[in-house]
């Protein structure tokens, strides 16, 4: 006989209440430490507990963050700084995992100590798939070092590591406690790193703001040339439109079919491992937008105009929107079947009707995306022949923009 106090069926919703925290600083380890202070609290336990991890290649530029640290009252630095040699390397072996597990247990961090880590998306990613898992779940607090990750990366709520020759096969969905978005700490980045993380702002204005898309395309030379108060606006901007996704979208942990911001990605995470990560991250993701944005105007009306506007926009932000290892076209299309399966059900993938007006697509056609790769090919003479002329990097300083 059953027992016909006992429920046997209990779907019941609910949800949990998240505050993400961005910060824009000028430097946050001089004169805006403050700021950084302000967000790692101790609560009633005494100083907060912080372990710094850090890229080897700030080594230098980070001694006014270690000191600082060190010196606060409430802030207890529990060890040396950990310094990892950043880039897709960090994020390639599972050793990265374990060396950082071993040190957040010598550490003795709880669930409410902090990781603070600086450092470029990849070195970010690491660490956050560490933070998150240890514990389940310890702060973290994010100083994204690269343009990428600030304008994408940093405010996400994803970490992960490669895995099976995979991109980000093994991750968790874990909100950061903070993030701090700070100048200074992009000057040390090359041009090339500093010029393949705008991909990802053109990427999230196509689907979101067009006006922003066209501010970008206007100020892309400036960009390029690292005139800081354009860049600043741009990865602002993106950040928003990040954020804004994640908090208001309505899907923050990617329940559903459709992965809106990893337009164009699915070539470009094929494309990273097929040259084994020569190609940075966003440099793959440029490509992979011109991709799709081509294949949008064969099969789904974007207008060729705007089309071609992307892929001037992208390559006149110094992007090279070419690699031999895009052929032969079957082995790159391996990556529509690995985006599929990485979210599971359906294929899905967002294309564009128009600049700002995303569609969901469940069928690709095979012949079109082939076309579409030949036409990125038959392009390239033409949009490096349009593109704006490159300066070397030693005549910044001494170029006035204040009158472009
Ligand atoms: N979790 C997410 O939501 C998400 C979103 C987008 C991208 N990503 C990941 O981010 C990674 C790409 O990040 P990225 O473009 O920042 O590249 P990156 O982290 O590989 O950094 C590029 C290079 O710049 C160096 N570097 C970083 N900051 C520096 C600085 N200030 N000065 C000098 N050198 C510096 C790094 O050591 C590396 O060699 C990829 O692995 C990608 O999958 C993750
Ligand atoms: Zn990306």
């Amino acid at each position: 006989m059953s027992d016909e106090s006992i429920n046997r069926s209990s779907d019941i919703s609910f949800s949990v209440p998240f505050v993400h925290r961005l910060r824009v600083t000028d430097d946050v380890c001089g004169t805006d430490f403050d700021v950084l202070r302000g967000v790692l609290d101790g609560g009633d336990t005494g100083p907060a507990r912080v372990l710094l991890v850090a890229e080897t290649a700030l080594a230098a530029s980070l001694d006014r963050l270690v000191a600082r640290l060190s010196a606060a009252e409430s802030i207890d630095l529990v060890s040396q700084p950990i310094w990892v040699e950043g880039g897709e390397d960090s994020k390639n072996s599972v050793e990265t995992i374990k060396f950082l597990l071993a040190r957040i247990n010598a550490a003795d961090l709880d669930r409410r100590s902090y990781v603070v880590v600086v450092g470029g998306g990849a070195l970010l990613d690491a660490v956050g798939f560490a933070a998150a898992i240890a514990h389940r779940g310890i702060r973290l607090v994010r100083l994204p070092t690269t343009t990428l990750a600030q304008a994408d990366s940093g405010v996400g709520v994803k970490n992960a590591i490669n895995f099976f020759e995979k991109k980000n096969w093994i991750g968790t969905f874990a909100v950061p406690w903070a993030v701090f978005n700070d100048t200074r700490l992009l000057e040390s980045l090359s041009d090339r790193d500093y010029q393949s993380g705008f991909s990802e702002a053109v990427k999230v204005s196509l689907l979101k703001d067009e006006s922003n898309f066209r501010w970008l395309c206007e100020h892309a030379e400036g960009i390029r040339r690292r005139q800081t108060d354009v860049a600043q606006r741009a990865i602002h901007r993106s950040c928003i439109l990040h954020l804004q996704h994640i908090t208001e979208g309505g899907d923050p942990f990617e329940m559903l079919e459709a992965r809106p911001l990893d337009f164009g990605h699915w070539s470009a995470h094929r494309l990273e491992p097929l040259t084994e990560f020569q190609v940075r991250h966003g440099e793959a993701v440029a490509i992979g937008v011109a991709i799709d944005c081509i294949y949008s105007s064969k099969v789904l009306g974007l207008p060729e105009r705007d089309m071609l506007a992307v892929c001037h926009c992208l390559t006149n932000l110094g992007l090279t929107l070419w690699h031999p290892q895009l052929l032969p076209f079957d082995r790159l299309l391996r990556g529509l079947e690995e985006f599929r399966q990485h979210l599971g059900g359906r294929l899905t993938i967002t294309m564009l009707r128009r600049v700002g007006d995303p569609i969901n697509v469940h069928e690709i056609d095979h012949g079109a995306m082939r076309e579409a790769i030949e036409t990125l090919r038959e392009l390239q003479p033409q949009l490096q022949s349009e593109a704006t002329p490159r300066i070397e990097t030693s005549a910044f300083d001494s170029i006035d923009y204040s009158n472009r």
